[in-house]
Order: C-alpha cells, then sequence, then structure tokens
C-alpha cells in the first residue's frame, strides 16, 4: 500500500508509505484522493491530517514515471493538489524530515501546515532541469513572499522549517507553528482544533503577492540568473512562471506553469540532470555486492607518501574527522607534505571556507611518521607512491607483514595493474584500487577498482566510505587505464591525428570547448604537462607496437615544451598569466610535421572535431562495457561529469550518444574509419547491436 488510512477520534490520517522518500508516483497519488474521499464520506470525520511515514513527508513526484505515461495519468498531481485545496474539511499537512518538490506543492494545497524543526524545505526541481510544476511558482510567493520564494526556486536549494515558520524569516508564513516534540499527536490535536471551526479554511492560492516593486525585482532576477543559467533553460523559466502569477494572476499563472514544465520535461538538458541524479546514486550500487553486505569499520587511515596525491587524500579523510597516519622515507618528504597540506587548509580560511581553530584540529588528526610500525592499527592504507611497480612492490610486501588482519589495502596507481600488485601481498582479498584524481581534496571522482581478488566486503566498505569522504564513487575492472583515462587516450589520439590532418591547437579546444568541456585537449595537456602524455605514450610504443599514434606531440616534448611549467607547450604563456596564446612556432612546427610525414592538409570542421573527440569516448566507452570493466553506461558517465569536465547540460558521452542516435554514432564512425588515420576506429560491437535494435545504451 502506497498510502495508510487510519482514523483517531474524528479526524483522519492519510500517511504517504511509499518508500524510500514518499515519492508521488501514481499508486500514491491515487491513495491519498482515495483517502480525500473516504474522509468527506464519513460524518465522524472533522479534519484530515496528511503526513509521511519513514524519512520523508515526500521527496516530490517520482522521478522514475518522468517521460512514461504513468506522469500523466489521473489523478496527476494537480488534481491530488486541488482535491485537498478544495476539501470542505480541514487538511493539515505535518511535516518531518523532507518536503521537496510535489511534496511540498501538497502541503501547500493544504489549509494548514505543521513542521518538526530541522525539516529541509526546498523546490529542487531546478537541479533537475525542470520547474516545481504543480503550483510551487504560484503558491510559494503567496505563502513566503515574493523574494524568498524566487530565491528558493531559482536555487532550489533547501531551507530548514525552524526559518519558515510564522515567526521566522519576515513575510515567511509557510507554517502554522513548529512542533518540537512528537508531531503526530500536536498533528492531530491541531487538525480537532480547526476542525470545530467553522470553514471556509484558509487557501494559499487566495492570499496576495505583496512587493514593493515586484516587476523591479523580477527584472533584477532575471539579469542575474541569465548569467549563471547559461546552457540551462529552466532557471529563466522559473522566473517567468513566476512572473506570470504576479502579473495575470492565480490560475493563469498555473497554466503557465504547467505548460513550461511540460516544455522542460523533454529537453534533453533536463534528461541529462535527471540522468546524473540518478547515475550518482546507481554507482553505489554494484551488480554482484548485495545492498547487506556487511562492511569493515573505517576508523583509522594510513596514507603513504606525502606527495601531489598522499597530501590530498590524506584531507579527505580528515575532513571527515577520520585520524590518518602519513608516511614517508624521508624527514624532508614528510616536512613538505604537512606544509602542503597546512597551505591548503590556510588558503580555506582565508576565503573564509574555514574557521581558523578548524584548521588546527584538522591538522591535529594527522600523525606524521617514517615508520612502518605506525601503521599496524589502520584500517585502510592508501598507497600513493612513485608510479614504479618496483616501488609499489617493497611497500605492498612491507604492508603484507605489518598491516593488521582484516586491514584494507589501497593503491591510487593510474596505470598500473593492481591484480600485479594485489599478488605482492598473501592478502590479495584486501587489495584494491583507490584512484583519486588530482587535485585529490577538490575532484569529486574516485574510481573503485576491483581486482579479480577483491573481496566483496572491501568493494561495500570502500563505497561507503566514498560517501563519507563525499566523494562519486565508481567501480572499475582491471584495465590498462581504468574507464576514464583508457577513454580519454583514444580522445587524445583524435585530437593529434587532426593535427597532423589539417587542425591547429587552438581550433580543436575552441570547437570541444563550444560544445562544452572545461577544457580542451591541448589546454589541459599543457596545464598537467605534456611530459606526462610523453611518458605514457613511451610505454605504450613498446607494449602495444601494432598501434598507430601520431608523434607530432613527441616532436614538441623534444623541443622541451612541456607546457605551462616550462612557460610553453601547444600555447605560449607570458609570466604570471596562464592565458594560452596560440604558438606561430608550434603551428609551424605543426604544418612542418604534416609535410614530412606526407600528409596533405585539409580544412577540418567543427563539427569533425567534435564528433571524432566524443565519439572517440563513446566507441572506448562501448567496448569497456562490453568487457564488463564498467557494469553500466551511467557508470562511464558519472566518471566523464565528476572528473573529466564533460559538459553537465549532456549528461556524458554515453547518454550523449544516446541522444544523437546510436545509429548516427555507428555511421560516423564508420565513415571516420573509412578516412586517412582510420585504423584508430574499430567500431565496438556493441554499439552496431543496440543500434540494429534501436536502442541506446540507457535503454
Ligand atoms: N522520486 C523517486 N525516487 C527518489 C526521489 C524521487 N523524487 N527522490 C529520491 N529518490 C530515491 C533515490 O533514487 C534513492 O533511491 P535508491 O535508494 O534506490 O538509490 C532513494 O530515494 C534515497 O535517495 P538519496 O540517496 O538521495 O537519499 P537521501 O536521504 O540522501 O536524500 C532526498 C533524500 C533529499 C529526498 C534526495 O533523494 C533528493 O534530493 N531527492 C530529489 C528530490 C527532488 O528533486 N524532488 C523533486 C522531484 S520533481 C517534482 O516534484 C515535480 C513536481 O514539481 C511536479
Ligand atoms: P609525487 O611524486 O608527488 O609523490 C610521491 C611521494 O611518495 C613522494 O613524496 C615520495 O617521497 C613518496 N615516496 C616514494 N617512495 C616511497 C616509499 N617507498 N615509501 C613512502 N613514500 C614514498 O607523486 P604523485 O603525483 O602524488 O603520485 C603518486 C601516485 O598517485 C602514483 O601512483 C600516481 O600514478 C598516482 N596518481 C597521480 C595523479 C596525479 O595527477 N599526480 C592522479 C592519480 C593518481
Amino acid at each position: 500500500m502506497a498510502v495508510d488510512y487510519t482514523t483517531h477520534d474524528g479526524v483522519a490520517v492519510i500517511t504517504l508509505n511509499n518508500p524510500p522518500v514518499n515519492g508521488l508516483g501514481l499508486a500514491t497519488r491515487a491513495g491519498i484522493v482515495a483517502g480525500m474521499e473516504r474522509a468527506q464520506n464519513d460524518p465522524a470525520i472533522t479534519a484530515i491530517v496528511l503526513t509521511g511515514a519513514g524519512k520523508a513527508f515526500s521527496g516530490g513526484a517520482d522521478i522514475t514515471e518522468f517521460n512514461s505515461p504513468k506522469a500523466m495519468q489521473e489523478p496527476t498531481l494537480a488534481t491530488v493538489i486541488k482535491t485537498v485545496e478544495n476539501s470542505a474539511k480541514p487538511v493539515v499537512a505535518a511535516i518531518h524530515s523532507v518536503a521537496m518538490g510535489g511534496g511540498l506543492e501538497l502541503a501547500l494545497g493544504a489549509h494548514y501546515r505543521l513542521a518538526a524543526p530541522g525539516a529541509q524545505i526546498a523546490l529542487p526541481e531546478v537541479k533537475l532541469g525542470i520547474l516545481p510544476g504543480a503550483g510551487g511558482t504560484q503558491r510559494l510567493p503567496r505563502a513566503i513572499g515574493l523574494e524568498a520564494a524566487l530565491n528558493m526556486i531559482v536555487t532550489g536549494a533547501p531551507v530548514l522549517s525552524e526559518k519558515l515558520a510564522h515567526h521566522g524569516l519576515a513575510q515567511s508564513g509557510l507554517f502554522d507553528e513548529l512542533v518540537e516534540g512528537d508531531l503526530g499527536q500536536a498533528a492531530l490535536a491541531f487538525a480537532r482544533k480547526v476542525g470545530a471551526q467553522q470553514g471556509p479554511h484558509p487557501k494559499v492560492r487566495e492570499r496576495k503577492i505583496e512587493h514593493p516593486n515586484a516587476e523591479g525585482f523580477i527584472q533584477f532576477a532575471r539579469n542575474s540568473v541569465a548569467g549563471l543559467a547559461k546552457n540551462f533553460p529552466a532557471p529563466l523559466k522559473c522566473i517567468d512562471a513566476v512572473e506570470a502569477g504576479v502579473k495575470n494572476g492565480f490560475d493563469k499563472g498555473l497554466a503557465f506553469e504547467r505548460e513550461c514544465f511540460v516544455a522542460l520535461v523533454q529537453t534533453p538538458e533536463s534528461r541529462a540532470l535527471r540522468h546524473a541524479f540518478f547515475g550518482e546514486r546507481a554507482a553505489s550500487k554494484i551488480p554482484d555486492v548485495p545492498a547487506d553486505t556487511p562492511v569493515r569499520e573505517i576508523a583509522r587511515v594510513g596514507v603513504i607518501g606525502a606527495g601531489t596525491m598522499g597530501g590530498g587524500i590524506a584531507m579527505n579523510f580528515i575532513n571527515a574527522g577520520i585520524p590518518v597516519t602519513l608516511l614517508e622515507t624521508k624527514q624532508e618528504a614528510l616536512d613538505r607534505g604537512l606544509a602542503t597540506i597546512r597551505k591548503n587548509y590556510e588558503a580555506n580560511v582565508k576565503k573564509g571556507k574555514l574557521k581558523p581553530e578548524a584548521l588546527e584540529a584538522r591538522m591535529a588528526l594527522i600523525t606524521p611518521t617514517l615508520s612502518y610500525d605506525d601503521l599496524k592499527n589502520a584500517d585502510l592504507i592508501v598507497e600513493a607512491v612513485f608510479e614504479e611497480l618496483g616501488v609499489k612492490e617493497q611497500v605492498f610486501r612491507r604492508l603484507d607483514e605489518i598491516a593488521r588482519p582484516g586491514a584494507i589495502l589501497a593503491s591510487n596507481t593510474s596505470t598500473l595493474d593492481v591484480n600485479r600488485i594485489a599478488a605482492f601481498t598473501k592478502r590479495p582479498q584486501d587489495v584494491v584500487g583507490m584512484h583519486f584524481f588530482s587535485p585529490a581534496n577538490v575532484m569529486k571522482l574516485l574510481e573503485v577498482v576491483r581486482g579479480k581478488e577483491t573481496a566483496k566486503d572491501v568493494l561495500a566498505t570502500v563505497m561507503k566510505l566514498a560517501k563519507k569522504i563525499k566523494k562519486t564513487a565508481v567501480v572499475s575492472g582491471v584495465c590498462d587505464g581504468f574507464i576514464g583515462n583508457r577513454m580519454i587516450e583514444q580522445y587524445i589520439r583524435q585530437a593529434l591525428f587532426m593535427l597532423d590532418e589539417g587542425a591547429l591547437p587552438a581550433q580543436v579546444d575552441r570547437a570541444i570547448e563550444k560544445f562544452g568541456f572545461a577544457m580542451g585537449p591541448f589546454r589541459m595537456s599543457d596545464l598537467a604537462g605534456n611530459d606526462i602524455g610523453w611518458a605514457i605514450r613511451k610505454r605504450r610504443y613498446q607494449e602495444y607496437p601494432e598501434m598507430q599514434y601520431s608523434k607530432i606531440a613527441d616532436r614538441l616534448c623534444e623541443t622541451g615544451r612541456f607546457g605551462q611549467k616550462t612557460g610553453g607547450g601547444w600555447y605560449d604563456y607570458k609570466a604570471g598569466d596562464r592565458t594560452a596564446y596560440p604558438s606561430k612556432r608550434v603551428d609551424e612546427m605543426i604544418v612542418a610535421y604534416s609535410k614530412d610525414t606526407g600528409i596533405a592538409r585539409r580544412k577540418i570542421g567543427d563539427e569533425e572535431i567534435v564528433e571524432r573527440l566524443v565519439f572517440a569516448l563513446v566507441n572506448e566507452g562501448a567496448k569497456i562495457l562490453e568487457e564488463g570493466i564498467a557494469s553500466k553506461a551511467s557508470d562511464i558517465d558519472m566518471v566523464y561529469l565528476t572528473g573529466y569536465g564533460f559538459p553537465l547540460y549532456r549528461g556524458g558521452p554515453m547518454l550523449y550518444a544516446d541522444t544523437v542516435g546510436l545509429y548516427n554514432v555507428e555511421r560516423a564512425i564508420r565513415r571516420y574509419a573509412a578516412q586517412p588515420n582510420g585504423h584508430a576506429w574499430q567500431l565496438a560491437p556493441g554499439i552496431a547491436e543496440l543500434a540494429a535494435q534501436g536502442r541506446g545504451f540507457n535503454g
């Protein structure tokens, strides 16, 4: 049953009971209407309480129903709210924990609202690329005032219930009472009181929107939002809908809101945002690791290596209140690592993000050491030493000797084989890859690399821990580059081939940045250091002699142009300035390289640049899925959204491919495969199969 109905001495209690968050799916909506009718028809009932079981009043419309006929099937949320609002018997919404989206809209249809303190109140629809579609843009401004409401609607940010009670924020009148004690009992008592009063009972829709200069304020809001919203249509539509209500009254405003909602749900931006919402939650679910797998307790962490990555990794745990023992080989390295951590925290204090006293508290959670003995009690040890198998071997053999039984041993390696690292120990089941991204204290992505013997409870523990340290964790099988770097290698290969064939770095970067990437491949490479890619390629030439690469990047590196750190790379840089200036010298070098290798340069259009870069990701992503390295397409998208600057409004490479249509992706790949450098395109069989079935990666 999605809704429970009980009676208590003249009061009917309608309880939403649709775990996990009482989403307002079809069955729940129908249950509410049925409960309302039952209460109307029972002469013994004088008032109705509407509340939610479990961990929410309601998290809003059921997002899984969007784009399905169920979402539009009667009773729609609009019908439910109308039934509540038009009830002759007063309806009291009793809100605890969460009232969001349609949940809040439903409560706004009630005649009275009570709330427990600490409840999160929001209209978060904008975060899903839509706007409140069941009266939120019309009723919230009438309940709490134009400015506070518009702010909530446009940002989607939650506000605590205590700030929205009658005596809280100026103008706010969302809640009639805040209830410190038993909400259920208080709601029954309140309902009996108003049930005894003569109607009609107050309706939010009948309140006036009062503002000294509504038009001016709306214009101001529109100007501020326009710059921020850029590629997302929803925020400006929120303003339009609120304005429609202010100018033309409730009913016309409501009709306009509906129109905007229906249009926005269909946009690729909304699809992308909803995909990311579910993708983030789905990533933590591993198909063969049941949700109730017991987890190991992680109370103390050890980090080995206090360099670029080790320091950032340590900060993640400290920020979550988990003490860290940080091990280095030499005192100077340890001191340097600690100084960097302190400097990072000091910068946070300067920006007002951290209180000065919190800085010392965090530093106090680090125990620096040069001795492995100090890692004996660690529950998890993360290795972040030099990227050399020999060094990793030394460390893991030593860890095997000293770590307590059951401790998880993790490597932050970005390119080495986690199975080989695990084999350096007598406990490969406890070994896992934890591939953080740089800067590790900032980047959201964590690739959790599952070795062939990694135990299920180790995976479950690491996934849970990732949530605690606020990372988006995605499981990857063992392969060269894991999910993210394996795909980016194909993208960079294409970028370099295009230089050989006629493009220049600035053109490639401009095209892909226009598509929405935070940074094009050449600016990115200059920032990371071209020598890193060079070292990887040298290894590739040995390991995969049959694979063909453009050698233009090697030629650049041979001149010492490693990027920003050497004052020049693909671009020129001026001292103290990170702006990338196209380099005449490099452009000439590229043209000369084409000539030397006998390639006739041609004009390459922006569309081709974008297709070759993005479809290179898609094609490799499809192979990663086929090989089971990633268990679902949305995992790959989460890697790209959180670790590689793929534009959120496109939802990641795999969803983007679905949007384009795999039929079209396949045709484009076959076309590029027939061009010079076409050897780089080995069409993933999965793309052809799905395309033939008219399906996409996401169904
Ligand atoms: N519909 C369907 N499922 C939902 C949902 C919703 N509105 N909100 C959350 N869920 C599911 C999640 O997918 C997750 O499922 P899982 O356990 O199978 O992975 C489960 O509920 C728990 O979610 P969280 O892990 O996010 O749990 P938290 O306790 O951390 O957070 C929450 C709870 C604050 C409600 C958070 O889930 C959230 O922000 N949800 C989105 C709320 C939202 O955007 N509502 C607006 C919907 S659109 C709308 O109402 C349109 C209307 O205007 C017409
Ligand atoms: P780094 O050179 O900045 O730091 C390595 C640190 O390890 C140094 O401080 C060194 O003194 C210490 N060290 C070396 N041998 C040691 C040993 N036997 N015992 C204890 N400490 C030792 O290197 P960085 O960049 O931090 O990389 C570390 C690991 O993280 C590598 O495996 C690398 O592939 C991986 N990684 C690096 C990323 C990056 O962007 N830099 C991103 C993701 C992973």
